[in-house]
């Protein structure tokens, strides 16, 4: 792999500033490469190749800079030693509750344990501080280094999830011998999803998932769905099974695509059903997807292990962990400390 932006710093500069988008973007998706070689999947390499495209379109950088405008995910700082950009932190919006999420925190191999890192992430910090603001990343969660850099900047592990996926090659799950009664979510029952889910998956919990708090929004059934698959190929179904005094003992969302991947979400089994309910759910939406050959996908938080048998079960296998941190919005003291460079993309 070429590293040419990495080497192609002119300045004999040393030291931390703010990201210069137009200098900056194929050095850091160097960087990036590098250092995240193991965990990097396909969405992270295309990040990657459209990085390196961007970063040859110079007007459109310049224009951009110009006007003020980031590139979603390009905010943050670097590290520079004699011009060589040797690392990075990226700042950007968490779309929800004002807060900042902290990502590609990286060091070249060679430069680390010197304590840059952890000054890429006191300047991040003061950036999101100075916004009177919250943070949150996720990390692998073995990844010891920068758990510790993490926890040492105020950072609590609010709750770690499991990747799990079903390769496509596998054969159908066999029919349970009880299959509890299963039917897809009515409009009306927004409101009981949305209790079903606050309280199985708090929001001091992690929610959801990553990027993901206990809205109404972020459940509501699927409008137009049948609209939709016919246009985009995309179906969304929720399914749930029904308990007592029109409550919701269950549901599970399904997000298929022609010809894609089959990602489930919001696995969600009321606390007197645990262990009963998990498997014949998913059981119920493998049948269902539109050609068998289809892989699935899911996260679910790893301290579920009702639901982590029942994945297994169901030929899911873990591929990943990944502990979500979160650090909280500085208490309003007046107080707030003054950001180096200001963080913005120039
Ligand atoms: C994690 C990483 C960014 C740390 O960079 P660094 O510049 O070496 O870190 P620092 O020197 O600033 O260390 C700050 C603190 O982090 C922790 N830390 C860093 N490296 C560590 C290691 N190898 N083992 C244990 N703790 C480590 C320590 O608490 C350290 O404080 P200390 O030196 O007082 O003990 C670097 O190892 C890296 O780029 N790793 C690959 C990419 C990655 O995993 N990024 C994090 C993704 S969420």
């Amino acid at each position: 792999m070429a590293a040419t932006g990495i080497l192609a710093q002119p300045e004999a500069f040393t030291g931390l500033r703010a990201v210069h988008l137009r200098h900056d973007l194929a050095a850091i998706a160097d960087l990036i490469e590098i250092c995240f070689t193991a965990s990097l999947d396909a969405v992270g390499r295309s990040a990657i190749h459209e990085m390196r495209a961007l970063s040859r379109t110079g007007p459109l950088l310049w224009v951009l800079a110009r006007l003020g405008q980031g590139i979603p995910g390009m905010y943050g700082y670097v590290w520079v030693e004699r011009g060589r950009l040797v690392g990075n932190v990226t700042v950007t919006p968490t779309g929800y509750g004002g807060g900042w999420i902290i990502a590609n925190v990286a060091v070249l191999p060679e430069y680390r344990r010197r304590g840059i890192a952890r000054r890429l992430m006191q300047a991040a910090l003061a950036f999101v501080e100075e916004r009177g603001a919250f943070a949150v990343l996720q990390v692998d969660a073995d990844n010891e280094a920068a758990l510790d850099l993490y926890a040492g900047l105020g950072f609590r592990v609010q709750r770690t999830f499991t990747r799990w996926r079903r390769p496509a090659y596998l054969r159908p799950p066999l029919l349970p011998q009880t299959m509890p009664n299963v039917r897809p979510l009515a409009r009306t029952e927004a409101d009981q999803l949305y209790a079903l889910a606050t309280s199985v998956r708090p929001d001091s919990r992690g929610g959801l998932g990553w990027l993901r708090p206990v809205t109404p929004a972020a459940l509501r059934p699927a409008r137009w769905a049948a609209l939709r698959y016919a246009l985009s190929g995309q179906r969304v179904e929720t399914w749930v099974v029904p308990g007592e005094d029109g409550q919701l003992d269950a549901a599970l969302r399904v997000e298929q695509r022609i010809g894609g991947l089959t990602r489930l979400f919001d696995l969600l089994v009321a606390p007197h059903r645990a262990s009963e309910l998990e498997s014949p759910l998913l059981n119920f939406a493998l049948r269902r997807l539109i050609a068998r050959e289809h892989s699935a996908l899911t996260d679910h938080p790893a301290d579920d292990l009702a639901a982590g048998a029942a994945l297994r079960e169901n030929l899911f296998r873990p591929e990943r962990v990944l502990a979500h941190m979160f650090r909280p919005a500085p208490a309003g003291d007046g107080q707030r400390p003054v950001s180096p460079g200001g963080g913005s993309v120039r």
